[in-house]
């Protein structure tokens, strides 16, 4: 199945399944991901729109993603949080946007999405996107080092790559350098498994 036929299927469930995992543990991961973030925006990847409210109410944000019916519940999202974002469906492989276009570009959740094959094209991509004295951050899943926890990450891999496409091993940060952008700040936001990848153009 390609990736946009699996969020065919998820797109009107995908808020409801994610609901435990919003409240408890994204939403204050997503405020920490917009500390600062400002100017010209782009949100890949952007779903049904959970990072909407923290978006800065000054900022100018385009949010794309390859499937027209995450994009439909972004849309209802958007109307409910009455703002001005602008929505676009797209590949973040191959966007439309003029390069050196955005001051931030923010990616929640998207690389562990991408397969392997596709995580230099999807960076090198934003890196064109984003202004050379820019900024792109990215969330991401990792498995934990604790023997316990990748345990319980294992016994779940198969329903997040059934449900999502997604695996907890993709490894976005070796693909930085020959994306022609630096690594200023990795930490961890959530236990050893949500790491926020900071990246710059070189
Ligand atoms: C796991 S969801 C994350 C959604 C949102 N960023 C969030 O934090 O809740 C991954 C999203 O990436 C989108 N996606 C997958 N491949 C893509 C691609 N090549 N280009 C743009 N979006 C893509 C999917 O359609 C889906 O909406």
């Amino acid at each position: 199945m390609t990736k946009k036929q699996t969020y065919v299927h998820i797109a009107p469930i995908y808020d409801l399944l994610d609901l435990p995992f919003e409240s408890g543990r994204y939403r204050p991961i997503r405020r920490i991901l917009f500390e600062g973030v400002h100017g010209t925006i782009l949100d890949a990847g952007v779903g049904t729109g959970r990072n909407m409210p923290f978006y800065p109410p000054n900022g100018e944000v385009v949010g794309i993603d390859l499937s027209p019916h995450m994009l439909a519940q972004a849309r209802k999202r958007k109307a409910s949080l009455g703002i001005t974002t602008e929505l676009r469906q797209m590949d973040v492989r191959a966007t439309d946007f003029p390069a050196g276009h955005f001051d931030y570009v923010v990616a929640t959740f998207l690389f562990c999405v991408l397969d392997d094959e596709d995580q230099l094209p999807g960076l090198c991509e934003l890196r064109r996107v984003c202004k050379p004295d820019g900024e792109i951050r990215l969330l991401e899943y990792t498995y934990s080092r604790d023997p316990t926890r990748r345990f319980v990450m294992r016994l779940w891999a198969p329903w997040v790559r059934l449900m999502y496409g997604a695996t907890f091993d993709r490894h976005t940060e070796r693909y930085v350098q020959a994306a022609g952008l630096r690594l200023v700040e990795e930490r961890f936001l959530f236990k050893d498994i949500i790491k926020l990848l900071v990246l710059r153009p070189q």
